[in-house]
C-alpha cells in the first residue's frame, strides 16, 4: 500500500468526553424523529422524499432516485426503537416499489444500488426474516456486479458502462456501496461478490485517498489495462480539494468494509482518513460542504458531518481498548451529535417536513444547498440509534 501521511489528532483537547450527551438526551433526540416521521409517515409511504429538500420541505417523489431507502431505512430505525407495526408496515408497502424497480430495471445504472437495496431489502431481511426481501437485495446485488471491471477492479459509479464519460469512473462513495456484494457472497456462499468488493476497496484506498489522506471525489480507471488515470471532482469545490461528504462516505464505508474483509491495512489507513476530518471541523464540529473551508461563511454540510459520525462509531468499535484514537473518534462522534442536535435539526424551522437543516446536495450544480438531506436524517437517527441501542448493522 503507498505511503499516506497520517497528521494525528491536531487538538485532542476538542475531543474531550461530553457528560452531556447521555442516554436521555439521545432519546429525546430520538423522540423528535420520530415525531417528524409520523408527521410525514402517510405523505410517504406510496412515495419517498426527494434527495434534498426545496425551501426545506422534501418533495415526494417515486422510487427512481438514489436516496429512496433512506427513508425506509429510517423507518426500519423507527420500528427498531418503538417496535411499532406501523413503522414496519409502511417499510413493507415499500419494498414492492423496490422489488418493480430492480425486475424492470428502472434507474439501475448506478452503482447506489448498493444503498438502495441494503437500507431497504436487506434491513427487512435481516430484521424479520423476510424470504422475498433477500431474493429481491440478492438480485441487485448481481445487477451491482454488472459494474465491475475486472481488469481494473473497480464498480463504474454512474451511467451506462458504454458512455466515455463515465466509463471506468470509481467515486470515493461507492465504499458504501460494497456491504451489499459482501453480505450477497455470505448469504450465498459465492466469493465473487466478496472479490469484487474486496477489490474496489483495495482500488479505492490506492488512488482515490491521496497521499496526504484526502480523497478525490471519483477517479478514472483505464478498463482495458487496468491502469489508474486521474481524478476529478463532480460536487467538491475543486478537483484537488477534499469534499466533505466523499471523506466521510469513504471513512464509514471503510469501516464497514473491515467487518466482511478484516483488513488491517485498510484499517490502519481510514485513522489518517479520519484524522483528515477531525482535522478540519470548525468550532461547532459540522463542516463544510468541503473540507478545504474551516470558517467563514461557506455552508455547513450537516449530512456529511452525520455520516461521519457514523463511520467514527463504527471504527471505534474495531479499535482496541489500548488505542487513544478509540476514545478520540467516540467522544468526536458525541460532539458532532450534540452539535447537530442543539443547532441544526428543523425544530428551529417546523413548517420542515426533514429532521436536519444546513446540508449541501452538490454546490457546483446548485442543487439542494443549505437545505435537508435525506441521508443526513438517516444517518442522523443512526448515529443515535448506535449510541443509545446495541444496533446491528443492516449495511
Ligand atoms: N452519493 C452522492 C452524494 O452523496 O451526493
Amino acid at each position: 500500500m503507498k505511503s499516506v501521511i497520517d497528521e494525528g489528532v491536531k487538538s485532542p483537547e476538542r475531543f474531550e468526553y461530553d457528560p452531556t450527551v447521555t442516554r436521555e438526551y439521545c432519546e429525546k433526540a430520538i423522540r423528535y424523529i420520530l415525531k417528524k416521521i409520523d408527521e410525514n409517515l402517510e405523505f410517504f409511504t406510496y412515495k419517498f422524499p426527494a434527495p434534498a429538500s426545496v425551501n426545506n420541505v422534501y418533495p415526494a417523489i417515486d422510487n427512481t432516485d438514489w436516496t429512496s431507502s433512506f427513508w425506509t431505512g429510517m423507518l426500519w430505525l423507527a420500528f427498531e426503537v418503538t417496535r411499532e407495526a406501523r413503522y414496519r408496515k409502511a417499510a413493507e408497502i415499500q419494498l414492492e416499489s423496490y422489488k418493480e424497480r430492480i425486475e424492470s430495471r428502472r434507474e439501475t445504472n448506478t452503482h447506489d444500488l448498493g444503498f438502495l437495496y441494503t437500507l431497504s431489502c436487506v434491513a427487512a431481511y435481516k430484521l424479520t426474516g423476510n424470504e422475498e426481501a433477500k431474493t429481491i437485495a440478492l438480485k441487485a446485488a448481481d445487477t451491482l456486479m454488472e459494474r465491475y471491471f475486472e481488469k481494473a477492479g473497480i464498480i463504474q459509479a454512474w451511467g451506462d458502462l458504454n458512455d466515455p464519460e463515465q466509463r471506468g469512473r470509481m467515486i470515493i462513495d461507492c465504499c458504501m456501496n460494497l456491504p451489499l456484494l459482501y453480505w450477497a457472497a455470505d448469504i450465498t456462499g459465492e466469493r465473487k461478490y466478496y472479490d469484487a468488493a474486496y477489490s474496489h476497496a483495495i482500488q479505492a484506498a490506492a488512488y482515490i485517498i491521496r497521499e496526504d489522506a484526502s480523497s478525490f471525489h471519483t477517479y478514472y480507471m483505464d478498463i482495458e489495462t487496468g491502469a489508474p488515470r486521474y481524478g476529478k471532482t463532480h460536487q467538491g469545490f475543486s478537483d484537488q480539494s477534499c469534499w466533505t461528504r466523499g471523506q466521510a462516505w469513504g471513512l464509514y464505508g471503510f469501516a464497514l468494509g473491515y467487518v466482511y474483509n478484516r483488513d488491517g491495512e485498510i484499517l490502519a489507513l481510514n485513522k489518517k482518513v479520519i484524522n483528515y476530518f477531525i482535522n478540519r471541523l470548525p468550532k461547532d464540529y459540522v463542516a463544510y460542504w468541503d473540507l478545504i473551508f474551516t470558517e467563514g461563511n461557506e455552508e455547513k454540510d450537516s449530512s456529511g458531518t452525520a455520516i461521519a459520525a457514523c463511520g467514527m462509531l463504527e471504527m471505534a468499535k474495531h479499535l482496541p481498548l489500548t488505542d487513544p484514537y478509540k476514545r478520540i473518534y467516540e467522544n468526536a462522534a458525541l460532539k458532532i451529535v450534540k452539535s447537530l442536535t442543539d443547532n441544526y435539526t428543523s425544530q428551529s424551522y417546523p413548517a420542515s417536513n426533514g429532521v436536519l437543516l444546513h446540508a449541501v446536495y452538490g454546490k457546483p450544480q446548485g442543487a439542494g444547498v443549505d437545505e435537508c438531506n435525506i441521508w443526513g436524517d438517516y444517518c442522523y437517527f443512526e448515529a443515535l440509534v448506535r449510541l443509545t441501542r446495541d444496533w446491528k448493522l443492516y449495511w
